[in-house]
């Protein structure tokens, strides 16, 4: 009787032992966390945003700023990464690239999208807010919607690993491949032609060679997991500013470093085997009839010029823009462009690509394209009111040219503020189709989140 008292005591006190300290790269804190808060020995818990903390390593050092930025089209946004699972270590493999052949046809097809833990954490905060049972029950289901992780300053890109890891470990213990999904937006004098860029690095300092250790950094940490699977966005709206907005002075100057460090980052990342596709802005700035062959010329030249990387299977669109893929009339805000939606565009422009030999297979961001005719003007991105969460990412597209529907913006993170004092506001975030008051971009939005949410089409 004593014995299996003892053993009873011993039962009920391992779980609490394991429970006291969370593992290595483990969650150990943050907005809604209700679990351990200090970690296994070596580690030390680190705030990687207000809703993610995280046992790493003593000398990983993190950042959690936010960034934005502003366009003519798209904004992007801020993920930090994260993990919350992994069991061991950064360093699982240290084998070679992946062999110089990418596999035949549609990358995504075959694996399962691994999902951003930072983004899941985020949807499980803002859901815990949602007193409604129906629509708090709809919002948490946004958690299993794979989204893409931004790598929009170099300070976070050591937390590629973690993911990497994850999706490594989640790879080996379910036997179901993982591709991880990353945006690279780290260009100096980023954004040319917004009013206001928050890219951290600059031309006139140091930018390029920055610029490129940024990469160097990024391939670093993929090498290292080559089972992993890595889908990449390339570099949003700036061959597309380079295609419309030469006139812009800091585009101007901005156009020979954009070309060496796009070049850089595609010859690159394509002897560590990522799958690429270059940002094509959407049908309402690169779907013009006037602009289709020389955004073909634009990216055929660069690609031809960084001796055809196998690994660029072609362009992503719509890039956290609101435009539908297949719309059922045109929006009157496309003003009679026969483009007027994103598969118009892409059945436009593929045909021009192929004849210069560049791949040409998409990628369309649906994440916030639900609602249609929801806008005043087709120039207008921030946090358009009344938008609501698109068609879950597949690879049942409708269309042989479109490898896969994604969401590459995580819908929930702002825009842009609408706070006129702010240093980095844009007045495109204070516009009549804006949804207002709105917080700096990329920091949560628990407002258009939730409207995200109820407006979701199809519905959550
Ligand atoms: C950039 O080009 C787009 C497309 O032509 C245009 O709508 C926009 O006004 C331009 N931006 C600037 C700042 O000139
Ligand atoms: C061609 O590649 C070189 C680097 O090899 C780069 O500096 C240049 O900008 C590229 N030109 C174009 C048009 O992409
Ligand atoms: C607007 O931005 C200014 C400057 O950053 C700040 O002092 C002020 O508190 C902000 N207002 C609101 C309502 O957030
Ligand atoms: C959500 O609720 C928590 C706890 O009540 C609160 O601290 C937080 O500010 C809320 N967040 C939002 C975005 O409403």
């Amino acid at each position: 009787m004593f014995k299996f008292t003892a053993l009873l005591a011993l039962v009920s006190v391992v779980p609490s032992l394991v429970n006291a300290q969370a593992s290595l790269y483990g969650q150990c804190g943050g907005i809604g966390w209700t679990g351990a808060t200090t970690c296994v020995t070596g580690a030390t818990c680190q705030e990687l945003n207000s809703y993610y903390y995280q046992c790493l390593p003593p000398s990983t050092s993190t950042t959690h700023s936010s960034s934005s930025s502003v366009t003519t089209s798209s904004k992007p946004t801020t993920t930090t990464s994260s993990t919350s699972k992994s069991s061991s270590s950064t360093s699982s493999s240290s084998s070679a690239a992946p062999s110089g052949t990418p596999a035949a046809g549609n990358p995504y097809t075959g694996y399962q999208v691994y999902l951003s833990p930072y983004y899941a954490a985020e949807v499980a905060a803002a859901a815990g807010n949602i007193t409604d049972a129906a629509t708090k029950a709809k919002a948490q289901s946004v958690a299993n919607v794979p989204t893409f992780t931004w790598f929009d300053t170099a300070a976070k890109v050591p937390t590629l690993g973690t993911y990497l890891s994850n999706a490594q470990a989640l790879q080996t213990s379910s036997g179901q491949k993982q591709i991880v999904q990353i945006v690279v937006y780290d260009l100096p004098d980023r954004d040319c032609a917004a009013k206001a860029s928050n890219g951290e690095f600059s031309i006139a300092n140091n930018g390029v060679a920055n610029y490129k250790a940024y990469i160097d950094s990024i391939v670093a940490q993929v090498k290292l997991y080559p089972n992993v699977r890595v889908v990449a966005v390339i570099e949003p709206d700036s061959l597309a500013n380079l295609v419309t907005n030469l006139s812009v002075q800091k585009c101007a100057n901005a156009q020979t470093a954009y070309l060496e460090c796009v070049t850089y980052a595609i010859e690159q990342l394509n002897t560590v085997g990522v799958y690429m596709y270059l940002d094509a802005g959407h049908a309402g700035w690169l779907g013009w009839p006037a602009n289709l062959s020389p955004a073909a010329q634009l990216f055929s030249t660069l690609y031809k010029n960084a001796s055809s990387p196998q690994y660029v299977r072609g362009l992503a669109t719509n890039v956290a823009n609101y435009n539908a893929l297949s719309a059922a009339t045109p929006d009157p805000i496309t003003q009679g462009n026969p483009n007027y939606d994103e598969i118009h565009y892409i059945n436009a422009l593929a045909p021009l690509l192929q004849q210069q030999g560049f791949p040409a297979s998409f990628i369309v961001d649906q994440g916030r394209s639900g609602v249609q005719d929801i806008r005043n003007a087709w120039g207008d991105w921030c946090n358009i009111k009344g938008a609501g969460f698109g068609t879950r990412p597949t690879t049942n597209t409708g269309s042989s040219l479109v490898d896969s529907i994604v969401w590459v913006k995580p819908g929930g993170e702002c825009d842009g503020t609408s706070n006129s004092s702010s240093p980095r506001y844009d007045s495109t975030c204070s516009l009549s189709d804006a949804d207002q008051p709105a917080p700096e971009a990329g920091t949560w939005f628990q407002e258009y989140f939730t409207t995200l949410v109820t407006k979701a089409n199809p519905s959550l």
